[in-house]
């Protein structure tokens, strides 16, 4: 039998969402006048209504895509469109939003974290400068490694103060913990729907309506003009039960699995009491513990876990991927979190990191008399 923990790479259809994908598969084209274009145009629209109230934005401001990695796209895109082409990014975000701002925004800065992976807000501050009116903002509300929470309301006063606009990667924070992007007062919002039990290959991208934002993907007027093209229906159907059952269970689920990472991680430290779990004096996602062993090579460890039937991330030591680990800030080249505090500590090499991601399938079964569960020892010893 396999144990997968790598939740935050994706994790399994809800039963919900699966039901409303089945039922979709045959809808006709949500833009075509007669019944069968009505039955499917209520599916989408019955979807827009979930995403956007899991936001607690209003449902004519979500347009539905292919994923987040579009949804930034388009953000950075129509951000630079209407006079945003600077883009500030934190150091820890995603591939979507790096790349979408190397792509779509003239001007990049790169703004860095402290040493849990929390955005330095006095760099930010003084990255915004008097130029706030020329920028985005674009952070992610929580990291898929480390689950290292931002300071999302912190980072929109100070972006509001200057004059700067927001684009929030909120791709592992809906449904785990609660996030309304209306209260926050956020500009933009990038989804995707397999993170949360939805289909692969559908998300949603919010933008604040007064942006008056245009598409990226232009074609037939879909999407309120924000995005040209068919609706993927059946895949924007799931996308809407998944999230609306991922917030129905999102407290208690996360309660739950506070409590087995916690056990899990103090598991950990006893098997092997100078391992390192990054970002743990901060606020992070209840299902993630990334860590790393000092002396241990994580692939092997991985190894072993993946030959006892487990399945967990490794995420490469910057030797071996040097441009995935360091990057580039204004006083040189530096090693990317979650390592950069720890360098020191491993002769300035970083380590490889293992990430353990829970979700709302995994039970905790063992108990102290049967030993640490998930192989722990094998990669402990
Ligand atoms: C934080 C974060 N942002 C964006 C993405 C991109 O999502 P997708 O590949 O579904 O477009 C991911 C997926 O790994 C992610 O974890």
């Amino acid at each position: 039998m396999r144990t997968y923990l790598d939740h935050n790479a994706t994790t399994s259809l809800r039963p919900q969402a699966k039901a409303a994908l089945e039922t979709a598969l045959t809808a006709g084209n949500p833009s075509s006048v007669h019944r069968e274009g009505q039955r499917a145009r209520a599916m989408v629209e019955a979807a827009r209504g979930q995403v956007a109230a899991a936001l607690g934005v209003s449902q004519a401001e979500i347009s539905f895509g292919s994923g987040a990695t579009e949804a930034a796209n388009h953000a950075v895109f129509a951000a630079g469109r209407l006079g945003r082409t600077r883009v500030v990014r934190s150091a820890t975000e995603h591939a979507a939003v790096n790349a979408a701002a190397r792509n779509h925004g003239r001007e990049n800065e790169i703004c860095p974290v402290d040493g849990q992976g929390r955005i330095d807000l006095v760099r930010l501050e003084a990255l915004l400068g008097d130029r706030g009116e020329e920028t985005l903002v674009a952070v992610m509300a929580a990291n898929n490694e480390t689950g290292v929470l931002q300071p999302i309301s912190d980072i929109v006063t100070l972006a509001r103060a200057a004059g700067a606009w927001v684009l929030v990667d909120a791709v592992q924070m809906i449904g785990r913990l609660p996030f309304d992007a209306g209260e926050l007062d956020i500009d933009m919002v990038s989804l995707s729907a397999h993170k949360l039990g939805g289909p692969k290959g559908v998300g949603a991208l919010y933008i604040r309506d007064a942006l008056k934002a245009g598409a990226m993907i232009s074609g037939g007027g879909q999407e309120h003009g924000r995005r040209g093209g068919t609706e993927n229906v059946a895949g924007v159907a799931g996308f809407g039960a998944a999230v609306e059952a991922a917030i129905q269970t999102r407290d208690e689920e996360a309660a739950r699995q506070r409590i087995l990472r916690d056990r899990l991680e103090a598991t950990l430290r006893s098997l092997a009491p100078d391992v390192v779990i990054f970002g743990e004096k901060t606020d992070r996602l209840p299902n993630t513990c990334a860590f790393s062993i000092p002396g241990r090579r994580a692939e092997t460890l991985v190894i072993a876990l993946d030959l006892e039937g487990v399945a967990v991330r490794v995420r490469p030591a910057p030797r071996a991927r040097p441009g995935l680990a360091m990057y580039s800030a204004p006083w040189g080249w530096t090693l990317k979190p979650p390592w950069a505090p720890f360098a020191s500590a491993w002769g300035g090499r970083a380590p490889t990191t293992i990430s353990i991601i829970l979700d709302r399938h995994w039970q905790m079964s063992w108990d102290s008399r049967a030993g640490p569960p998930l192989g722990l020892p094998a990669i402990c010893s």
